[in-house]
């Protein structure tokens, strides 16, 4: 009954959506050129949006949370949203300020992603806007920001079946972020914000960072071809080879997946060396297509 309680529980993340405007070219072009794209596209982006598209697929409810301001790139992304069964109800619509938009090269001779992001100045979602969530109707709350005090709060004296997960994205390399990775069950973090802070390698990071996160939580750092890394509750230390696709074609949201892929598989009940494995697995199989169809 308890399980079954817990089954229909669905997965919140929280963080940025954005407009993808991508083109997808034969080979990355030099600076100061004038060539023509492969293809081009839109896609709705962003981290927390991206990994509710990869839950979504992989067939948990799941809701996002994030500011959108109206106009032609929110009705677009809500449309989306809508078109893969992601509850918005959370959205957080400003009545001033402008969706984000990146303009996004992805090479398909290699796979890369080349992101230039418009951050513009569209409010964040707030602590009050947060206050309106019923926290009970989730297993797992995934963060790009700094509102869990909330769900400790929740999570204080409830037993262990009612209490919600957490977890937390380090994607950005600030200095300010870090007393983040203290918070939440499972903290990700990325390649990128590894090699800024010095590491050359997962394992590396692992044991820089480890002393960083609450006493029982675990850390995650996904690298690339190399797959990825991760130290659990008790201490020990799993790895998982990426499975690489037959021929690498869009990089675009690889981490954002594994995310997803990850945080699916621990919120089933699977292991953490399980988890990491399947999370390379999705994430192999999305960087062999193009955007997220055709990851299950
Ligand atoms: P991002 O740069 O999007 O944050 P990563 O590049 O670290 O994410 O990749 C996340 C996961 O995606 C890796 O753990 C791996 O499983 C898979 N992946 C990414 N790039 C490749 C690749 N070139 N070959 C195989 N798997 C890859
Ligand atoms: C991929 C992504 C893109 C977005 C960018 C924002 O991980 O979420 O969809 O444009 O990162 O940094």
């Amino acid at each position: 009954m308890a399980a079954e309680r817990e089954r229909e529980k669905r997965i919140l993340c929280v963080g940025l959506v954005c407009l993808d405007i991508i083109s997808v070219v034969e080979t990355y072009p030099a600076e100061d050129s004038d060539t023509r794209c492969v293809s081009q596209r839109w896609q709705r982006g962003g981290n927390a949006s991206n990994s509710c598209t990869v839950l979504a697929l992989l067939g948990a409810p799941c809701a996002f949370m994030g500011s959108l301001a109206p106009g032609h790139a929110a009705d677009f992304i809500a449309a989306d949203f809508r078109r893969r069964g992601v509850d918005v109800s959370h959205v957080a619509w400003q009545p001033r300020g402008d969706v984000p938009c990146a303009c996004c090269v992805v090479s398909a001779a290699s796979g890369s992603r080349t992101i230039v992001l418009y951050d513009t100045n569209l409010p964040d979602v707030t602590a009050h806007d947060f206050e309106r969530v019923d926290l009970s109707q989730y297993k797992w709350i995934h963060w790009e920001a700094a509102m869990m005090r909330r769900v400790e709060r929740h999570n204080r004296g409830r037993a262990a079946g009612e209490r919600v997960r957490t977890s937390v994205e380090l994607e950005k390399p600030r200095e300010e972020l870090l007393p983040l990775m203290g918070m939440g069950h499972v903290v990700f973090i990325s390649k990128d914000v590894a090699r800024h802070f010095g590491y050359r390698s997962a394992p590396e990071a692992l044991q820089g960072l480890r002393g960083r996160v609450q006493p029982g939580a675990t850390l995650i750092c996904a690298w690339a071809e190399e797959g990825a890394d991760a130290v659990g509750p008790d201490g020990e230390l799993v790895h998982s080879d990426a499975f690489p696709p037959e021929t690498l074609v869009d990089t675009l949201g690889a981490g954002d997946t594994f995310n997803a892929a990850v945080i699916f598989a621990l919120s089933a009940g699977k292991t953490l060396q399980d988890a990491i494995t399947f999370g390379c697995r999705i994430a192999g199989r999305k960087c062999g297509i193009q955007g997220f169809d055709g990851i299950v």
